[in-house]
């Protein structure tokens, strides 16, 4: 048994004084490559990792829904139609409970407004997914939750149905204007693959990596610059993707292509003009980095990984100091690419590497840190994994 999936038993037994009915798990993910096309209805390439949260859940006699973790004080417990007046948490405003319950209630409240009653549960969380570094923990408590109550509640829906579930709970409980990338990592992950994902048709297709066998590792590096997108810069950058498009006349960015740029310069201001050009190359290089796994595998994307990194840089202005030096640092030290993953303003940059040199560039991602007067990054490599399952 796993560390998270202990915790979450226990802590169910803490709660209830009995053993839950059930166990179930979904893991967090790294981007490969395609950061902010999500909500342009573009093109995204994430993998799941193995860190996991888990959900250990039991059916109640009553209404009620009552959620506990380990990383909170004390459970929250709402009725089932309480949710319906917690939720939708209005625009620009905390959640009507504490942050972190608002994932699993969310979850429960977006299932109910699916067409499903439900029935009352106790719910006990554990996660070993690493929280504001850009692994996309919260779509792990989606996962998790969301599976759980499929099955206790017999929804019967699959992963990409499941997936849309936990992005309404992000958006609409807990309020953050998210893409739907995380929750279909999350829960369609396979080992050893990519899931390419087309977010405006929702088809994804498997891309093998080849990791172990290649002799290849992919490098977390957490900067441990803690970024949160309910406020602030992803708000402001979806805005300027949504103003993008507008003045090119499309119903999203996807629609924009390469050539079309230099008429896009023409027709909008210089900052929402490089924020375009991030998203249309941004596709692109998801496109090109599809075509190149498929026809060289993995040590051939290197390249594509660094204009991916340079253009969050420089075009769309979502990186951190952090961010950069550690993308830097690794490619100096050798790694094949680099760039940093997720939402950014902090988080955590992945960098492609010889499963020779992980030392090697983990020593020089650490000194160039700590020459630069950084907190000290954690560094963890890895493996691309499953998506959300039943545990026990
Ligand atoms: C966060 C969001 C995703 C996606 C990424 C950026 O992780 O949750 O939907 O927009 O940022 O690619």
């Amino acid at each position: 048994m796993t560390i998270a999936q202990d915790a979450a038993r226990a802590l169910f037994t803490d709660l209830t004084g009995r053993t839950p009915d059930g166990v179930w798990s979904a893991p967090g993910r790294a981007n490969l490559i395609g950061e902010h096309t999500d909500y342009n209805d573009g093109f995204v390439l994430p993998f799941a990792i193995p860190h996991r949260t888990v959900a250990a859940v039991g059916v109640r006699g009553d209404s009620r829904i009552r959620v506990a973790s380990t990383f909170a004080d004390a459970p929250v417990d709402v009725s089932l139609d309480e949710l319906d007046e917690l939720f939708p948490t209005p625009i620009g405003t905390a959640p009507r409970v504490p942050e972190w319950a608002a994932y699993p209630l969310g979850v429960a409240w977006a299932l109910r407004q699916s067409g499903t009653a439900g029935i009352g549960l106790d719910i006990a969380i554990a996660s070993d997914v690493p929280v504001g570094a850009g692994l996309s923990s919260s779509a792990a408590i989606e996962g998790a939750t969301a599976s759980a109550l499929n099955d206790l509640w017999e929804t019967g829906l699959d992963g990409r149905a499941l997936a849309r579930i936990g992005r309404r709970a992000e958006n609409e409980a807990v309020g953050a204007p998210t893409g739907i990338m995380d929750q279909m990592a999350s829960m369609l992950g396979a080992p050893d693959a990519a899931i390419f994902l087309d977010c405006r048709s929702l088809e994804t297709e498997l891309v093998p990596l080849g990791m172990a066998e290649t002799g290849l590792a992919i490098l977390v590096i957490d900067t441990r610059v803690k970024h949160a997108h309910s406020t602030g810069g992803y708000g402001e950058r979806r805005a300027a993707c949504e103003r993008g498009a507008q003045i090119m006349g499309v119903e999203s960015l996807r629609d924009v292509t390469v050539d079309d740029l230099p008429r896009a310069q023409e027709l909008m201001d210089e900052v929402t003009f490089r924020r375009v050009r991030h998203v249309v190359t941004e596709n692109q290089r998801v496109l090109d980095t599809v075509g190149l796994l498929r026809a060289q595998g993995a040590r051939a994307i290197g390249d594509l990984l660094v204009a991916s990194h340079a253009s969050m840089r420089d075009d769309f202005e979502i990186s951190v100091p952090e961010l950069d030096t550690a993308v830097d640092a690794a490619l100096a030290a050798g790694a094949i690419g680099a760039r940093m993953t997720g939402g950014g303003f902090g988080g955590a940059a992945i960098a492609l590497i010889e499963q020779a040199a992980l030392e090697t560039v983990s020593d020089a991602v650490a000194a160039a840190f700590a020459e630069a007067g950084f907190i000290t990054p954690v560094m963890f490599t890895v493996t691309p994994s499953a998506g959300a399952h039943r545990d026990s």
